[in-house]
């Protein structure tokens, strides 16, 4: 971590982002332009007041002076006028500052969301959720705040200093210059604060993330932390991240309290230096007490509204990192390069899926699937087999692009997918995931993802079609019964046959189904099975396979090893061939139907 006098940021980038990112925080209230500028107005009223009560003040005591009282009259009638006005922009700003603030700041979480969720898996391979429900969360309350300073403090101060530097002028240059000077200090001394600081910051607020992330994983993992009796080591680490956070916070800290302290000095040296200038120019005629009492009026109020000022820099310095994070997130592009206006896949699609020379890697230096081509016909249903790890689960994630390929294309009926909407292609596919993810929602909502306005009668022929129905009914709660995170509160099997429910229910021309079955045991897998052929009928299926009878009845079967399509072809063939294949099947690899093993009668599996 560099010592807080150590960091050699240019003086411009530090400040040049935190200008850009204010201006972004207030260019976020632009749905609400007309309050906003309503507001403003408002606050130039306010602005106003705040530089007329000293002037008025000043004149008041002249009038005093002088013989005639009745000047003193005018000017106590204008200060009762300008005060009144006050109070009423006040009330207006504080009335409609507050509710557009909140208005804005639930808006914003709400479009963090829809973003974010739309983003590639790609990203959020990379983004821990707790990173980024940190990141929302502390991003949204630091927008909040910065839009209600703005309404309440800054643009007032910005203001009220535009104003009174000219009018200072003409009351006095000597005297202004003074004043000038007081605020040309602020502005110096907070820059070299924020340069100084600006990286420690940076880094305090990386220490911040990682804490979340880490929280949030083992919040996701108790089980494991509690079997591996990890709870000390895992509250070691917290505890160690914390003292880091401490470490690198503190240099900031200090930083920002000698700019408090030099700012402090230079508002007493500034009135100090304004009443003894003032006093030698006083004696020499060139002002008049009045004029001192404005100017020591104008100090003061100046000084306080720097002091906010400066309060107010820090507190965007200490925010901008959250919120360079928070809008990093929404600039990242929304989808896979959706072609703009692209159109929809049409609804009648037949369903033939090609494969033209697909290449793909996560990362560029490894690919994960080589030069992948294949053509299942519509309605037909291809198998694909080879040992874990070989690209399986990922060439079948292209299809409904979680990635597009680095090279090659993949076309459905002869459209390639990229041409269409991301939304209309997904609608055609429908997946069972080789780890079926559920939501922390009721058994019913979690197989509504699969059609929103299924029937309470759709849900249940679905789960029975999938063998769901009779561990469902025996829940406490049946239907209605709360799936805890991630599915945790079932068993492997029960998980999956609720994901082949949703999957059933989505009805979708084309099927994947990545080991859909993997958990289960041979009778009920053989059960389900009846209802997956007849589901796969007339659609379009890719089924990652480990049975015997689907392995021999597909189309084609396709044998992927190391990301590269070594064999395809029918069983008879591929076993004929003498290849990978055959060596998988001597093997063993594919489990023979529960009929094979002389399971119940009613585990009869159709050929
Ligand atoms: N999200 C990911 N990021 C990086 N690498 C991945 C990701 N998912 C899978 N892989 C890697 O890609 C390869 C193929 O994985 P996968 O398609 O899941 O294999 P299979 O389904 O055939 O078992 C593996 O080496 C795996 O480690
Ligand atoms: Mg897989």
């Amino acid at each position: 971590m560099p010592p807080l006098l150590g960091c050699a940021e240019p003086l411009e980038g530090a400040h040049v982002s935190i200008l850009r990112i204010y201006y972004r925080v207030i260019a976020l209230l632009a749905p609400e332009k007309g309050l906003v500028i309503l507001l403003a107005l408002a606050n130039l009223s306010l602005a106003s007041v705040f530089f007329l009560e000293p002037w008025l003040f000043g004149r008041v005591v002249d009038s005093l002076a002088s013989t005639d009282r009745t000047n003193a009259w005018r000017y106590i009638a204008w200060w009762a006028g300008v005060g009144f006005a006050g109070v009423a922009a006040s009330v207006m700003v504080s009335l409609h500052s507050d509710r557009l603030a909140h208005r804005r700041r639930l808006a914003v979480i709400a479009q963090f969301f829809e973003h974010s969720i739309g983003l590639p898996l790609s990203f959020h391979g990379q983004h821990h959720t707790g990173r980024l429900l940190r990141i929302m969360h502390t991003g949204s309350s630091n927008l909040f705040s910065l839009w209600l300073g703005f309404f309440r403090d800054h643009l007032t101060t910005l203001l009220a200093i535009l104003v009174m530097i000219p009018l200072a002028m003409r009351m006095n240059w000597k005297l202004a210059l003074l004043m000038i000077l007081l605020m040309v200090s602020f502005a110096v001394f907070n820059a070299i604060a924020v340069r100084r600081t600006h990286k420690a910051q940076g880094q305090v607020e990386q220490l911040h993330h990682q804490i979340s992330e880490r929280v949030g994983d083992v919040f996701g993992n108790v089980m494991v932390v509690q079997s591996f009796s990890r709870v000390s080591a895992e509250v070691a680490e917290i505890k160690n991240l914390v003292r880091r956070v401490l470490t690198a916070q503190y240099p900031v800290l200090r930083g920002w309290a000698w700019l408090s302290v030099a700012n402090r000095a230079a508002s007493t040296l500034t009135i100090i230096a304004i009443f003894t200038l003032g006093t030698a120019l006083n004696s020499r005629g060139e002002v008049s007490v009045g004029q001192i009492v404005s100017f020591v009026g104008f100090a003061m109020m100046l000084i306080g509204r720097l002091e906010q000022f400066a309060g107010f820099i820090s507190g965007l310095f200490f925010q901008t990192h959250s919120l360079n994070d928070f809008f990093a997130v929404l600039d990242t592009p929304a989808v896979l390069q959706e072609q703009p206006g692209a159109p929809d896949l049409p609804d009648d699609i037949r369903g033939e899926v090609v494969f033209d020379d697909v290449s793909f890697g996560y990362d560029a230096s490894h690919p994960a699937l080589k030069h992948l081509s294949f053509r299942i016909p519509a309605g037909g249903t291809a198998a694909i087999v080879g040992p874990t790890g070989a690209g399986k689960t990922t060439a079948l994630s292209l299809l409904y692009r979680a990635y597009d390929p680095s090279e090659g294309r993949i076309t459905i009926d002869g459209i390639d997918i990229r041409s269409v909407s991301l939304h209309s292609l997904r609608e055609h596919i429908a997946v069972v995931f080789q780890d079926p993810g559920l939501f922390y929602r009721s058994i019913a909502d979690n197989l509504r993802v699969g059609k929103p306005d299924a029937t309470d009668e759709e849900i249940r022929a679905a789960a029975q079609a999938a063998e769901a129905h009779n561990f469902v009914v025996v829940k406490p709660e049946g239907y209605a019964t709360l799936v805890a995170e991630r599915g945790r509160s079932l068993s492997g099997g029960e998980r999956q046959r609720l994901a082949i429910a949703r999957a059933m229910l989505k009805d979708a021309p084309i099927l994947i189904l990545d080991e859909a079955t993997s958990a289960l045991d041979n009778a009920t897998e053989a059960r389900i099975q009846r209802a997956l052929n007849r589901l796969t009928e007339n659609r379009t299926t890719f089924v990652i396979a480990h049975r015997l009878s689907t392995v021999r009845n597909a189309d084609v079967i396709l044998v992927l090893k190391d990301g590269e399509l070594v064999e395809q072809g029918r069983y008879d063939e591929l076993v004929a061939r003498g290849g990978l294949f055959a060596e998988l099947e001597g093997q063993g690899r594919f489990v023979a139907d529960a009929e094979d093993e002389h399971e119940e009668s009613e585990a009869e599996e159709p050929a």
